[in-house]
């Protein structure tokens, strides 16, 4: 089948955004129609609820409330912007989908991988991506490479770095979940060999 909504995913620093930026121009390239949109954000009504779960000065804010705010801003994303770019044949490439849902609010912060599934559920109406790439990355290596780039921080950064791993054991449980939708990529490689592996997948599900 036709992959038409691929969606990228792995903790912090794990390069997605770099991936991602080269996938973008390939895609160019090669005369693809395609559309980029990241999570939480993508829209104006998204973007604005970003800045309310990111923001390092809501630090009072309650699990559940995360939650539910990450499924308005990707609802609210899906209707305004994602389904129309399908409908319109593009492919849409996506940085964060349910998954970061599923991995950091369902196992990282302890609501329940099911609990936030039915949340999300009912958020997008179950569409989930015919592909998602998990790039996989020792967390003590992720949040060394965010330090070195001297991006700012937002309020998930500020998490512990046993935080960072209940994220990657959350992923991991979602490999086994779905291993017909989810390919989990080794990322603790140079972005020269992690991206030729990435393509490959990717232009062989075209
Ligand atoms: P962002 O700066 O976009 O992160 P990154 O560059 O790592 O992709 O910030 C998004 C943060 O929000 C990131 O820490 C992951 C987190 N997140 C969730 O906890 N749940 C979600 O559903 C989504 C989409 C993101």
């Amino acid at each position: 089948m036709k992959k038409m909504f691929i969606t990228f995913e792995g903790g912090e620093g794990s390069g997605k955004t770099t991936i991602i930026n080269r996938l973008m121009q390939e895609l160019k390239d090669k005369n693809i129609k395609a559309f980029q949109s990241r999570e939480p954000g993508g829209s104006k009504i998204s973007e604005e609820i970003r800045k309310i779960i990111l923001s390092v000065d809501n630090t009072k804010m309650d699990y559940v409330t995360e939650a539910l705010l990450y499924a308005a801003s990707r609802r609210q994303h899906l209707e305004e912007v994602i389904k129309p770019a399908l409908k319109e044949g593009y492919l849409v490439i996506c940085d964060r989908y349910v998954d970061s849902s599923l991995a950091y609010q369902g196992y990282a912060r302890g609501l329940g991988i099911d609990e936030v599934y039915n949340l999300n559920y009912y958020a997008t109406g179950g569409l989930l991506p015919d592909l998602t790439i998990f790039i996989d990355v020792n967390p003590e290596e992720g949040i060394a490479r965010i330090s070195k780039n001297n991006r700012d921080k937002d309020r998930l950064d500020l998490e512990t770095l046993a935080f960072h791993h209940r994220v990657r054991e959350g992923y991991l449980q979602l490999v086994k979940r779905f291993p017909e939708r989810i390919k989990r990529i080794d990322g603790n490689k140079n972005i020269e060999e992690l991206y030729s592996e990435i393509r490959k997948v990717i232009f062989e599900s075209l």
